[in-house]
């Protein structure tokens, strides 16, 4: 998959822009405020899903019009697309000039973002992690977003229920039929987790030993807070309700339901440490890029196509061997780095790079 063409207008402070990316990688420098994450913003949008920044999509309109227009070409599945995409009051897409909603857009651009906020997924508590772990999954398989919303629904209602036994003991019977709904749909996750964690690691492993020159060894693992082990769905039901019912009596004195996937994490070691806990800046930014690079493996090895990567500001605190491997390594894959230092990109062997100044790209 590889972007052809782009047009910008009035988005950000990008009045106009059009850029004619190469097949691999292409370098946006500039220095800080000038444009670039936006230029990478608008690409993402192609994708149909939501800013990377969190951003309302009023947000992303330039202050002296009302309407965001954007236009891009690529190649994706054998074939060429025209993309057309209008932020105004809601958004308008157009794909080979036929109009389409969102969720008809979704699959057709494909692209994985590595962003400063990013570092979240190795720095911060469990929840950024399993967030990432479900929204890569739910891209896959867009039923798991079901399973998860059900079995959300289910975890919410033991813990109401849990509560109001203490005032109505009569309930007591009831925890059984929602325990049956948790561990119906946490088995589930469960094994969508583990399998989807088992590409992941090999993926990540790979890129990450690239990064460090064979020198070190990033591990990730599926850290469940009570195991839920077994090889079928049917005995990861029977574990996981059986552990519920042995939780009972805990979980009637905290009001909350402390066993099931929602307590679990992805666990990231490097050479046997814990990332969050004992990496250097550097490494815990060396392992979140090999965790977004080899979601974008896992994608290619889904679909077929790679997915676009846009890795915004990610050569700051690496060294140079890590910053060279990115920018002559990554082979096959169309790339975008955004980076204020030029002196980063001066080891690029191939490639183009393009300079962003004042919403202009030169
Ligand atoms: N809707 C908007 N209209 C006009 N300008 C905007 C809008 N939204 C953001 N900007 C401006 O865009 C500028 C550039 O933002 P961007 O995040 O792309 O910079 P950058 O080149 O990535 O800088 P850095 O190196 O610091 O990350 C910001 O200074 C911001 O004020
Ligand atoms: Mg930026």
């Amino acid at each position: 998959m590889n972007i052809k063409y782009l047009q910008v207008k009035n988005f950000r402070n990008i009045e106009k822009c059009q850029i004619e990316p190469c097949e691999n990688v292409n370098v946006i420098f500039g220095q800080n405020a000038q444009g670039k994450t936006n230029l990478l913003e608008s690409i993402w949008l192609f994708t149909g899903c939501r800013s990377f920044r969190g951003s309302k999509d009023s947000e992303m309109i330039n202050f002296n019009s009302n309407k965001a227009v954007l236009d891009m070409d690529f190649f994706a599945f054998d074939r060429d697309y025209s993309a057309h995409l209008e932020i105004g009051e809601g958004r308008k897409f157009m794909l080979g000039g036929v109009k389409k909603t969102t969720s008809e857009v979704m699959g057709n651009f494909l692209s994985v973002v590595f962003s400063p906020v990013h570092l979240s997924l190795v720095k911060d508590g469990p929840y950024e992690r399993r967030r990432f772990l479900d929204i890569a999954i739910s891209q896959l398989k867009p039923k798991y977003g079901v399973t998860l919303s059900q079995y959300n629904k289910a975890i919410q209602q033991r813990n109401i229920l849990l509560k109001d036994i203490v005032y109505h003991s009569e309930l007591y019977d009831t925890l059984d039929i929602w325990e049956d709904r948790i561990a119906f749909y946490g088995a589930e996750i469960v094994r969508q987790r583990l399998g989807y964690i088992n590409k992941l690691s090999s993926y990540s492993h790979e890129i990450y030993s690239g990064l460090s020159s064979g020198k070190e060894h990033l591990t990730i693992g599926y850290d469940q807070q009570t195991v839920i082990a077994g090889e079928s769905k049917q005995e990861l039901y029977d574990n996981l309700k059986n552990q519920l019912y042995q939780s009972r009596k805990n979980d009637l004195t905290t009001g909350f339901t402390s066993v099931g996937p929602h307590r679990d994490d992805l666990s990231i070691k490097i050479d046997s440490l814990m990332a969050r806990n004992y990496g250097s800046q550097g490494q815990q930014r060396s392992a979140a890029l090999a965790l977004k690079l080899g979601e974008a493996a896992v994608v290619r090895s889904f679909s077929g196509e790679q997915p676009v990567a846009l890795l915004d500001d990610v050569m700051s605190e690496l060294d140079e061997t890590r910053q060279n491997y990115i920018l002559n390594h990554i082979k096959d894959w169309q790339v975008f780095i955004t980076c204020c230092d030029p002196n980063n990109v001066r080891n690029l062997k191939s490639g183009k790079k393009f300079e962003m100044k004042n919403g202009k790209v030169k």
